[in-house]
């Protein structure tokens, strides 16, 4: 401990009469270990480490159909997002297809038709919070499936297309083009690096 930290705690402890170096001495104790926890393995950080980008980096291994997509729909999903995929009251689970047309209206309706702008962001979303009631639970071929059955409900896609990490990267969503490019937040954060 330098004569400096000593020489501050002291003058602190006589001002105050309490002896307290408020945290003065512990300036240098960075990167000291502490004696538990493990270091995380590439198996630990590969279980989180799950984010799918709009150019399909990350996306898995894997495929579906809109035909199987239907089934895992109808089986995990519509109890809340309804059999339309209009919504359920009282769910709180919103609308999937719908709205497109209307984000610059008094009465924008907000949907993975109608505002999102890659669907990466449906499946990335779908792995992982989806179903609301057991998430982490999909294969990622049923992820890949009920993709596909969402878009194709919504027309963006074909009911042929069969999903994967790169027909997944090239579906072009309705609204790419809603989107405006803000670099650094416009100065507010400079922590979000944004990128086309
Ligand atoms: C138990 C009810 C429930 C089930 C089952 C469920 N969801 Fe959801 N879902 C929700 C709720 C609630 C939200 C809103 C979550 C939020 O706002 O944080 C939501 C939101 C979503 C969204 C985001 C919608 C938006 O407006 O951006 C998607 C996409 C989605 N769910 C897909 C699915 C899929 C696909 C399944 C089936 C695999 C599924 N959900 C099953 C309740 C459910």
């Amino acid at each position: 401990m330098s004569t400096r930290k000593w020489t501050i705690r002291a003058c602190a402890g006589l001002a105050l009469g309490l002896g307290i170096g408020f945290g003065v001495a512990d300036a240098g104790s960075f990167g000291e270990r502490f004696g538990f926890g493990t270091a995380a393995t590439p198996a630990d950080i590969a279980k989180i480490d799950i984010d799918v980008m709009p150019d399909g980096r990350g996306a898995p291994p894997g495929q579906g159909t809109v035909d199987e997509g239907m089934r895992v729909y109808n089986d995990k999903c519509a109890a809340c997002h309804g059999a339309d995929l209009g919504g359920v009251k009282g769910t709180g689970a919103a609308p999937l297809i719908g709205g497109r047309g209307t984000l610059d209206s008094g009465k924008p309706k907000k949907t993975v038709e109608s505002y999102y702008p890659y669907a990466s962001t449906l499946f990335d979303f779908t792995k992982r919070t989806m179903p609301f009631d057991a998430p982490g639970t999909l294969t990622d071929n049923e992820l890949y499936a009920v993709v596909a059955y969402i878009l194709n409900k919504g027309n963006i896609i074909d009911k042929s297309t069969v999903m994967n990490a790169k027909t997944l990267a090239a579906v072009k969503m309705p609204n790419r083009n809603g989107f405006i490019f803000f670099p650094g937040g416009g100065g507010h954060r400079p922590d979000v690096r944004n990128y086309r």
